[in-house]
């Protein structure tokens, strides 16, 4: 049972210039969700939230704007945006668990406020000009909230929910809770897609086992680690050449429009934190990627990683979990 892969929104990392590349070499995702927009009052997009969606820059892809804001006059305003450069779904943000996020009672923050967010969401959808979808943990501090945050979601004509089964409190880490997805997909009336932790072939294949009824998974640290995850689940082996071609077109897509090449390689190094893990016994060759200064010696250090190494999917060796 295969089920469809979206891409995890990760800011910072899976912006336009990765995603593009990643329609091109590994084409088959059911969509790509893209870091949050935060909308404010100015009611302007910044240079960088603009050129992150403008549709072409982002070809091949069905992408899923998504928003992050606790104001539904800010939302609104924003998916009209959004809506006049054609996309269809935006999604709303209510997972995000950084301290400054939250503290303004916004992303995870706002699932705590739950009659601020009852307004909020009947504003929204009685006014929203596209699809609304979610993206959400289970709760601020305990998954004990989550029932009532699911009764309250459910009250709405969501697109599609989204959740990743953890509270605020866990960010990343710990278990995730899967009987609060099972919850959320028993008797929604709307599409639930599930989030966390799934790395590699063998985590998608179970879940989608245990969970044939989920309307897909979402991947990210997965799909950063091995960008052909979706693609081996179809039954294909990508050759290292292709993930090659890759990671190269997204270096020359940051070397096209960044002119500090410093930040260059140290968003390249923030891609192979999680990358590295397709190269077994690859340890001399991340520290030669972490220690290059220059785009020349990253160029030198990713050239003896793919000369010297194989591809080896994550099931197929024991690299331990990417989230411990
Ligand atoms: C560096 C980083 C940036 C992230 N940025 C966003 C974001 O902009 N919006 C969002 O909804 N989630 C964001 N997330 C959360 C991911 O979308 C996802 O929920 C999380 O990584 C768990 O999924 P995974 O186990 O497949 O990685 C981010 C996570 C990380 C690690």
């Amino acid at each position: 049972m295969t089920l469809p892969v979206f891409l995890a929104p990760m800011e910072g990392l899976t912006n336009s210039i990765y995603r593009r590349a990643h329609a091109r070499a590994f084409p088959g995702l059911a969509g790509y969700y893209s870091p949050f927009i935060t909308p404010n009052s100015s009611k302007k997009l910044t240079t960088r939230e603009l050129s992150d969606i403008l549709p072409e820059n982002n070809p091949g892809q069905a992408l899923v704007p998504q928003i992050l804001t606790s104001r539904a006059e800010d939302f609104l305003w924003c998916a009209g945006k959004l809506r006049s450069f054609g996309y269809e779904e935006v999604n709303l943000n209510l997972g995000c668990p950084s301290g400054t996020v939250v503290s303004k009672g916004r992303g995870a923050g706002f699932l705590a406020r739950r009659e601020e967010l009852e307004r909020f969401l009947d504003e929204i959808f009685s006014q929203a000009p596209c699809r609304v979808s979610i993206k959400t943990r289970v709760g601020l501090e305990s998954a004990e909230e989550f029932p009532a945050l699911l009764g309250l979601f459910r009250r709405y004509p969501l697109s599609r929910l989204i959740v990743h089964p953890r509270t605020r409190t866990q960010f990343y880490k710990g278990e995730p809770r899967r009987e609060c997805f099972r919850a959320a997909l028993e008797g929604s009336p709307f599409p639930v897609v599930y989030n966390g932790d799934l790395f590699c072939v063998k985590d998608v294949r179970a879940f989608g086992e245990e969970y044939p009824a989920a309307a897909g998974v979402m991947c990210g640290r997965g799909l950063i680690a091995d960008p052909g995850l979706e693609r081996r689940l179809a039954g294909e082996e990508p050759g290292r050449e292709r993930y090659r071609a890759f990671i190269d077109e997204v270096l020359e897509g940051y070397l096209a429009v960044w002119r500090d090449k410093r930040a260059v390689v140290a968003h390249m190094k923030e891609v192979w934190c999680y990358m590295i893990s397709l190269f077994p016994d690859s340890r001399r060759h991340a520290k030669a990627i972490r220690k290059a200064n220059t785009v020349e010696d990253y160029r030198a250090a990713v050239e003896a990683l793919f000369a010297e190494r194989e591809v080896v999917p994550l099931d197929e060796w024991s690299f331990g979990r990417l989230g411990g």
